[in-house]
């Protein structure tokens, strides 16, 4: 039994203390195991409120023997980095504490994620954490990686987010989503938290797709909106989004068909490989390939496939991520290693 995990082959004095808030859930756990085999962190806490003493494996076998502890019983311990797991609502207030006692923190709620105060009260129904909004910068490295470098609180995107921003991110950059934008996603139950509802329990998600949220009501719809109107160069991009649950542990897939008038087919994947060529983490595949969740899954990998329509002047872009990876607790350590002047790489799997 150990209360803290270091890594074999990085020099203890010049660790990163990461802490784990809310180390029980799905992207907790997941944050655990990353952060344990990563060779330039020390994990010095996960937290429970429910299972403190007990060791991480019993919660979920596949991972370390870190001794949980309750939230209350690590205020004081000294970290660089903390991670925060919680569910919107709890997250704010801890992001303030954190911060004001020094480390940086990743969030990885919705709490911080949208910039305007009243959208974010009638979306996610809380407070909102108006004091830290100054420090926080939005962690998708694929538009913020020069800003990541200097952040104090980072905001991690939602899972759904991330998958449908980088389908999209290189035609709003060159003005091409005019139109209003549907999206397609399909979601794991993993995506849902670890407790079971009536709708993720296995009996109702299993051999079933069930669309929920449709139109303009789930939450990440404006956050989708907020990066990619601000990459359209302020012009209004409005999206329509189809969230559906299907029966499978892990990994999201967004589709969506864009008019691009003007444009060879051709032209627009040449866009998005020259555009993603120095971002480790996002893999173009060859015209002709469709991006599919097997190759993205157990990886921080964002796969995006672009499709001409021929004769249609419109092409089809699918993404393929692991929610629990890029659109989570993976993408969390990319932040951590650019906050931190790491290789964007360092820990993680999925690379090239
Ligand atoms: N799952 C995904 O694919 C995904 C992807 C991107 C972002 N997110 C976001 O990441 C956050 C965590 O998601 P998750 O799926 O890991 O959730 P989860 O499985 O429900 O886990 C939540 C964790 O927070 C702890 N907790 C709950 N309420 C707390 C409170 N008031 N104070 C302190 N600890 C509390 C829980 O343990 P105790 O109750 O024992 O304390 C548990 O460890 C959510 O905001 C979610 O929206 C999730």
């Amino acid at each position: 039994m150990y209360e803290s995990s270091s890594n074999e082959g990085g020099d203890e004095a010049s660790l990163i203390r990461a802490g784990v808030v809310g180390a029980t859930g799905n992207t907790g756990v997941e944050l655990v195991n990353i952060l344990t085999t990563h060779p330039q962190v020390e994990v010095v806490f996960g937290t429970s409120r429910g299972r403190r003493g007990q060791r991480l494996a019993a919660v979920d076998p596949g991972s370390t023997d870190l001794v949980l502890q309750h939230p209350d019983d690590v205020r004081n311990t000294k970290v660089d980095v903390v991670f925060l797991c919680l569910p919107h609502g709890a997250s704010a207030p801890a992001a303030e504490e954190w911060s004001n006692r020094g480390p940086r923190v990743i969030d990885l709620s919705g709490d911080l994620r949208l910039t305007d105060p009243e959208q974010h009260s009638s979306v996610y129904e809380t407070p909102r954490a108006q004091s830290l909004m100054r420090k926080v910068v939005y962690g998708l490295p694929e538009v913020n990686r020069d800003a990541l470098a200097q952040a104090l609180v980072v905001s991690n995107p939602g899972c759904y987010a991330t998958a449908s921003t980088l389908a999209l991110l290189p035609l709003a950059e060159k003005g091409l989503l005019t139109k209003p934008v549907v999206i397609d996603a399909k979601s794991g139950v993993s995506g849902a938290g670890r407790a079971a509802t009536e709708t993720t329990h296995y009996c109702s998600a299993n051999q079933d797709i069930q669309p929920y949220k449709v139109g303009r009501v789930h939450r990440h719809v404006p956050e989708i909106e907020q990066t990619l109107t601000a990459a359209h160069g302020g012009n209004p991009v409005t999206v329509v989004f189809i969230p559906q649950l299907v029966p499978l542990e892990r990994g999201i897939l967004i589709t969506t068909v864009v008019h691009t008038p003007g444009e060879s087919g051709k032209g627009i994947h040449a866009l998005y490989t020259a555009r993603y060529a120095d971002h480790p983490f996002v893999r173009v595949l060859p015209l002709g390939d469709l991006a599919r969740i097997r190759g993205a899954a157990y990886t921080n990998r964002a796969v995006i496939s672009v499709t001409p329509i021929p004769d249609q002047e419109m092409v089809l872009l699918t993404c393929a991520i692991d929610n629990l990876l890029k659109g989570a607790a993976g993408q969390a350590v990319e932040n951590m290693n650019l906050m931190f002047g790491l290789p964007e790489t360092a820990g993680l799997r999925g690379a090239p």
